[in-house]
């Protein structure tokens, strides 16, 4: 990966980082993170926004720290085996995740993101989000589900499905009324879908639709509220409650979307007459403006009834049907100026976001593999499926077995049906079959051609969560992975309600050794 030249953005970065570092160096931090005197170091989005006389109120990232003096927690993670909880921090200040530290902690077990801190000193931290008015109870997310390459270190991101969400309903410094506030987050053009509403910012307090301008956060996928959207998305919209705007009244044919991997989704509103919408590639060149003018004239949004309430990976109500990526998100205190989030774009640009390669991925497009199982009971079987009963699960196989066996336990790998950055396993016995889940078994079926087949048949391979080797992420219940029990195939979760869920041998029974194709 490329780590891009600061200086590139030099010059139009120079007149808020002079004042800038003079604001850091004299910042106290009140949060978590330990207060370490500011170098003449690179000034941090959240710099550049106090800078400009509108500061961070809330500064949430996984991946980075928001201020060049901030060094210390980022987000903290629980692990199934003992319950117990770690947080993981910045390597330096101004710097990176550890997230050698979650490997470490994690290994063998299952990790979930319990906490997501405030690097703002507000204590504005998210957790799993209650139920609302629209949706139960939020789960968190898997914490290794996104790992990414940021400033050149392996970090994680926040892998949001549909389930899943964060919350904090009582916060301080947030805009509340028709307080102005802006917003971004950095999230993934790779990673989204049309389900309400994958929404980072400002929402209700109660977790309830209270109405027109009780929200006003940044939306980011392809559900297409005031149609016709322009293209397919996804696109950055503003949730203003009740309805996620392109622009204007909603409509807005000029919002033509951001569909790179990485993406800079930005929404700012003074809450009295104007709001605006931006985005851009997070790795490259510079945002643009798909929306800046007046408010919606349709009732309750001039001026916003905002609640202060802030949300993420889920809709002002807790619907939680929502799919995507989060990487980092800051809210302000005022209307920031457009030279400061151009200033903010190139520091994200800086940071060089990039997909992260498993070692030795064997996993390319039509390669031909075999999955050895690797618990001890079993280190002689292989993941078959056998199209005349539809069955998927593991079977021993020699050189000696039929040609047939042979064929069933081998693998042709394809892009995912639902999501190209992920695979789909094709039976190479000839039927043309994939493996799919349905209540969470394994089956070996045709395609169908439904959006719930492609789903169900896409699978995302991570590193083994024994510790060595691989284990397969489905991409529609991001917590389970590809499981045998029993010598039946499933989609498992590490403890839960199915007899296959058991924590017994699951890190060991969704580790897969990627063997030579047997036919
Ligand atoms: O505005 C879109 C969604 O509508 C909000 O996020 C949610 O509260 C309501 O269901
Ligand atoms: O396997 C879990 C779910 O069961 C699948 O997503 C769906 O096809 C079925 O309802």
């Amino acid at each position: 990966m490329t780590v891009r030249p600061r200086l590139r953005h030099a010059k139009r970065a120079l007149l808020v980082l002079a004042a800038a570092t003079a604001l850091a160096a004299g910042a106290l931090f009140a949060g978590p993170g330990a207060v370490t005197p500011a170098r003449a170091a690179t000034q941090l989005p959240c710099d550049i926004y106090a800078a400009a006389g509108t500061p961070c109120v809330a500064a949430h990232s996984t991946t980075r720290a928001l201020y060049a003096a901030y060094n210390g927690p980022l987000y903290q993670v629980k692990r199934t085996s003992d319950g117990t909880t770690t947080n993981i921090s910045t390597l330096s200040a101004g710097g990176y995740a550890n997230a050698a530290a979650q490997d470490s902690f994690c290994s063998g077990t299952y990790c979930t993101i319990t906490e997501i801190y405030d690097q703002s000193g507000h204590g504005n931290n998210l957790t799993i989000g209650p139920a609302g008015g629209n949706g139960a109870a939020d789960i968190g997310a898997n914490a290794a589900a996104l790992p990414v390459m940021a400033g050149g270190h392996k970090v994680y991101g926040v892998y949001i499905s549909p389930g899943m969400g964060y919350r904090d309903d009582h916060t301080s410094g947030v805009a509340t009324g028709s307080q102005p506030q802006g917003a971004y987050m950095v999230t993934s053009g790779a990673h989204v879908n049309n389900g309400c509403c994958f929404d980072y910012g400002n929402a209700e307090t109660n977790n309830d639709d209270n109405g027109n301008g009780h929200m006003d956060a940044v939306y980011f996928g392809t559900l297409c509220w005031f149609t016709p959207c322009s293209g397919s998305g996804p696109w950055v919209q503003a949730d203003l409650e009740n309805g996620l705007f392109s622009g204007g009244n909603g409509n807005n044919p000029n919002n033509h979307g951001n569909s790179s991997t990485f993406v800079t989704a930005l929404v700012k509103n003074n809450g009295t007459t104007t709001y605006a919408i931006k985005g851009g590639n997070a790795d490259s060149g510079s945002l643009t403006t798909w929306y800046s003018g007046t408010l919606p004239t349709t009732s309750g949004y001039a001026p916003m009834h905002q609640e202060g309430a802030i949300i993420l990976g889920v809709g002002g109500d807790n619907s939680n049907s929502s799919t995507g990526s989060f990487f980092e998100g800051v809210m302000t205190a005022g209307y920031p100026t457009d030279a400061a989030d151009n200033a903010v774009q190139a520091n994200i640009v800086s940071v060089g976001y990039a997909s992260y390669t498993l070692p030795g991925n064997p996993f390319t497009t039509g390669a031909l593999i075999s999955l050895n199982a690797t618990t001890p009971c079993c280190t002689g079987d292989y993941l078959t499926g056998d199209t005349s009963g539809d069955d998927v699960g593991i079977t021993s196989v020699t050189s000696s077995s039929s040609s047939t066996l042979k064929a069933d336990a081998t693998w042709i790998v394809e892009p995912g049906l639902a999501n190209s950055s992920c695979i789909s396993f094709k039976t190479d016995n000839g039927s043309g079959d994939y493996i799919r889940h349905f209540d969470f078994q394994l089956f070996l079926e045709p395609n169908d051609g439904t959006a719930q087949f492609a789903l169900d048949a896409t699978f995302c391979p991570r590193a083994g969560n024994s510790g060595s080797n691989y284990s397969f992420m489905s991409y529609n219940y991001s917590y389970k992975y590809i499981r045998h029990f029993d010598f039946v195939g499933y989609i498992a979760s590490d403890g839960g309600s199915n007899a296959w869920d058991a924590s017994s041998l699951w890190q060991d029974d969704t580790t897969w050794l990627v063997a030579s194709p047997w036919a």
